[in-house]
C-alpha cells in the first residue's frame, strides 16, 4: 500500500540529511507506528508521502503508483491526513470541515450529512451542539477530534497521522485509540501514525519503526522490539514504559520513589 524506497531529504543542499536512505513498506490494513525523538524526521517523512515535501532522493509508491507521477491534488484526496500545524479551516463549521473531501469527490449532500453525523458520534463529539460551530468555538482536544474525523471522512485506504491524540486527556485518548484500531480493521486501512508516546506505540502498532536522526534504527512488531532488540538505543527506548510502570507500582505500594 505504501512503499518508501531509499528516501532521503536535505533542506540545505546536502549539508545535513533530515531523512537518510529510508526504506519502509506498509501492508494493506497495517498500522505502522513511527517513533522517534523530536527532530528525528518523522513529520518530514509523512509530508513526503503526500507530497507536501518532495524527497531529495528515492521513490514512494502509494497503492502501486509512483507518487512523483501522480497529480498532487488527486494524491491528497486519496490519502487521509492529520498533520501537526495543519489545522481546521477557521471560517468553516465543524460539518463543513469534515465534509471537505467528500464534497470534492462529489458525494451527494444526504450521504455527506449522514457521514458527518456518523463520524462525530464515533469521535465522541456532541452532534447537536457542535455541528455548526466554528473551530475557535471548540476546545483544543475537540478540534483534534474533528481533524481525525475529517481525515476519515471519505474512507481513504491510506491514513497519515502525526500525533493525532496529542492534546487529549487519557480517557478520551484511550477510547479514540480503541476506535481507530476498530476502524482500521473494519475498513482495512493502511495507517502510519507518528507518536512520542511509547505506550500508544505498543498498544496500537502492528509494527513500530524507530527513527533516530533521520535513520531507521529498528523495525518490528512490539513483541519483537521488546524481546529481541540488540541496539542499545532501541533497548533503552523500549524499556521506558516498564521503568515507568515500576515507578508507579512503587508509589502504589507507598514507597516514595518520585522524590
Ligand atoms: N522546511 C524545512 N527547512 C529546513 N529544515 C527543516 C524543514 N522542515 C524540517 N526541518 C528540519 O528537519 C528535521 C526533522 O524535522 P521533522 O519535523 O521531520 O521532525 P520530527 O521528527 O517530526 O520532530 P517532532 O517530534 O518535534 O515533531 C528538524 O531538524 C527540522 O528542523
Ligand atoms: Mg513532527
Amino acid at each position: 500500500m505504501i512503499t518508501l524506497t531509499s528516501i532521503s531529504k536535505t533542506f540545505d543542499g546536502g549539508g545535513t540529511f533530515v531523512v537518510n536512505n529510508l526504506s519502509l513498506h506498509v501492508h494493506r490494513g497495517e498500522l505502522l507506528v513511527i517513533l522517534g525523538e523530536s527532530g528525528s524526521g518523522k513529520t518530514t517523512t509523512l509530508r513526503m508521502i503526500n507530497r507536501l515535501v518532495e524527497p531529495t532522493e528515492g521513490s514512494i509508491h502509494v497503492n502501486g503508483r509512483n507518487t512523483a507521477q501522480t497529480d498532487r491534488v488527486e494524491l491528497r484526496r486519496s490519502i487521509g491526513y492529520v498533520f501537526q500545524g495543519i489545522g481546521l479551516f477557521p471560517h468553516m463549521t465543524v460539518e463543513e470541515n469534515i465534509a471537505v473531501v467528500p464534497r470534492l469527490l462529489r458525494w451527494d449532500e444526504k450521504q455527506i450529512s449522514t457521514r458527518v453525523t456518523e463520524l462525530m458520534t464515533l469521535m465522541g463529539l456532541d452532534v447537536g451542539a457542535m455541528r455548526n460551530r466554528r473551530p475557535d468555538e471548540l476546545s483544543g482536544g475537540q478540534q483534534q477530534r474533528v481533524g481525525v474525523a475529517r481525515a476519515l471522512a471519505a474512507k481513504p485506504g491510506v491514513l497519515l497521522m502525526d500525533e493525532p491524540f496529542g492534546a487529549l486527556d487519557p480517557l478520551t485518548r484511550d477510547s479514540l485509540q480503541t476506535e481507530l484500531k476498530r476502524i482500521q480493521q473494519i475498513q482495512n486501512i493502511s495507517i502510519i501514525l507518528v507518536t512520542h508516546d511509547m505506550t500508544e506505540a505498543l498498544l496500537l502498532g502492528d509494527r513500530i519503526a524507530i527513527l533516530h536522526q533521520g535513520t531507521l534504527r529498528a523495525i518490528g512488531t512490539p513483541h519483537d522490539l521488546l524481546t529481541n532488540a540488540d541496539d542499545p538505543y532501541v533497548v533503552s527506548l523500549m524499556e521506558t514504559p516498564k521503568r515507568q510502570a515500576d515507578r508507579v507500582e512503587m508509589i502504589a505500594r507507598g514507597v516514595r520513589s518520585n522524590e
